[in-house]
């Protein structure tokens, strides 16, 4: 694969085959991701890869919190409801990912299912826990570090023909995660990813979210109308 074909073909799976991933297969993309940059070379990171007794432990304790009503207690600081084109941004995925399960606006029974389906990080036979040095809690930085290297997380995953979806909803109960996962005092709790190998036929994993286009989300300084592809230094020299 081209990395054109990685980055245009990569899209969340949410639906996975019992089948185990090789650890050996795990350990390359890992080494992939690691190369990330990262602030000063800090690499900030810890991986805690679940799979078996421990990842199923976390899963059936999600549940049972969610279905009792406790309310999240997430390490990472999440933003309040979004708003806005925010807010409708997450509209349209969640409608493009419902139209595909064929879950209707108002079947709460579906929708629940589907909520719990999450906090199982989709049955996925393996769950990557990303937690970072408690010590650089206070900054923005090793978040966005970690940032970096979960896209070429998934992005490598999807070069071996593994599917991923990052995911809050794991880790939306942290202590929980810290219990089972055995996650060290000083490190703090980020985003899981669960990974697996697809299931082509679990219609959710079809969905390709959408983007904004180059001209919406970049503005260009010095760049000379007529010829857009080239600095202003360089189209002056010729
Ligand atoms: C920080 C973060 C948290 C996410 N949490 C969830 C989640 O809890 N459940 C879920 O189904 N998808 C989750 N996602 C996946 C996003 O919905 C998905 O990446 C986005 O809609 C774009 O779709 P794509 O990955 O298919 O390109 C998360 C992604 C990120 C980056």
């Amino acid at each position: 694969m081209t990395y054109d074909d990685v980055v245009l073909g990569r899209r969340s799976i949410r639906g996975f085959l019992p089948k185990p991933v090789p650890r050996n297969v795990i350990e390359e993309i890992i080494t992939l991701a690691t190369r990330a940059p990262s602030s000063m070379n800090t690499q900030p990171w810890h991986l805690h890869v679940l799979t078996g007794e421990s990842l199923d432990r976390i899963r059936a304790e999600n549940t049972e919190r969610n279905l009792a009503g406790v309310p999240p207690s997430r390490e990472s600081r999440g933003t309040g409801p979004y708003e806005g084109e925010h807010r409708q941004r997450q509209i349209d995925i969640a409608v493009q990912l419902f139209q595909a399960m064929g879950i209707e606006r108002h079947d709460t029974e579906k929708r629940q299912d589907w909520v719990l389906r999450g906090f199982r990080q989709f049955d996925a036979p393996v769950s990557i826990v990303v937690t970072y040095d408690q010590a650089l809690q206070d900054g923005d930085i090793a978040q966005f570090d970690c940032g970096a290297l979960v896209n070429g997380l998934v992005n490598a995953a999807w070069s071996r023909g593994l599917g991923c979806v990052v995911n809050s909803q794991g880790i939306m109960h942290s202590p929980v995660v810290r219990a089972h996962a055995g996650i060290p005092d000083d490190q703090v709790i980020m985003i899981c990813v669960a990974i697996g190998y697809p299931d082509e036929r679990f219609p959710a994993n079809a969905v390709v979210s959408r983007r904004r286009a180059v001209d919406e989300v970049a503005r260009f300084v010095g760049f000379d109308e007529a010829d857009a592809d080239q600095p202003k230094t360089a189209s002056q020299g010729r």
